[in-house]
């Protein structure tokens, strides 16, 4: 058995893979939850799968667990302050607008992209649990820029540096 990597350097290693910040809701038995969240990605397009996984030390995991949909906000970069609310513990809820969504999750406006899902599997992961959700619907919108988080940290992408799109390689398939 190897011992157990210092949590500080791995996490600043991982901070060197940047992601986006999304913020995730659901609604059971009518209370509203909402986190925000940067373990989510794409899994399968057909079916159409995405992850995230929840810290066993969250207090709505026993809800979450318990949802049967979710509506997944891909943050535009003006959104910092919605993160940071969703990521504090407390009256996440107060003033935020909001209409419901598939299964009743509440959808937020102003995001980038998102994605309304059915709970699909859920699988232990060490100090998380590793959720799978099935897209039911989404929606997109290409004209607002993505929040990026990297380095422990938000950041915006660097238009003037955006290289041509690659997508889709020639390498898929
Ligand atoms: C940028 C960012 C990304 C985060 N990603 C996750 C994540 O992927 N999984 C997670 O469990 N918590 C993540 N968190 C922390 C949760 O948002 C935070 O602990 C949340 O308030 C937990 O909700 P609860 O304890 O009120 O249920 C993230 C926080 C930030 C600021």
């Amino acid at each position: 058995m190897t011992d157990a990597p210092d949590p500080m350097a791995l996490r600043r290693a991982l901070g060197q893979f940047p992601t986006g910040v999304c913020v995730m809701t659901t609604r059971v038995d009518g209370e509203l939850l909402g986190m925000t969240m940067s373990s989510f990605n794409a899994l399968s397009l057909d079916p159409a799968l995405v992850l995230f996984s929840i810290d066993k030390r969250a207090r709505g995991l026993p809800h979450w667990e318990r949802a049967q949909a979710y509506a997944i906000h891909a943050l535009a970069e003006n959104q910092q302050d919605l993160s940071n609310r969703f990521a504090r513990p407390g009256a996440k809820w107060e003033g935020i607008a909001h209409t419901p969504g598939h299964g009743d999750a509440p959808l937020l406006p102003g995001a980038a992209a998102r994605f309304e899902c059915a709970a699909h599997t859920r699988h232990d992961g060490g100090d998380h649990v590793l959720f799978i959700a099935r897209i039911v619907r989404f929606t997109a919108h290409a004209d607002r820029h993505p929040l990026v988080f990297a380095q422990g940290r938000y950041a915006s992408l660097d238009r003037g540096q955006a290289a041509p799109p690659l997508w889709p390689l020639d390498i898929h398939y």
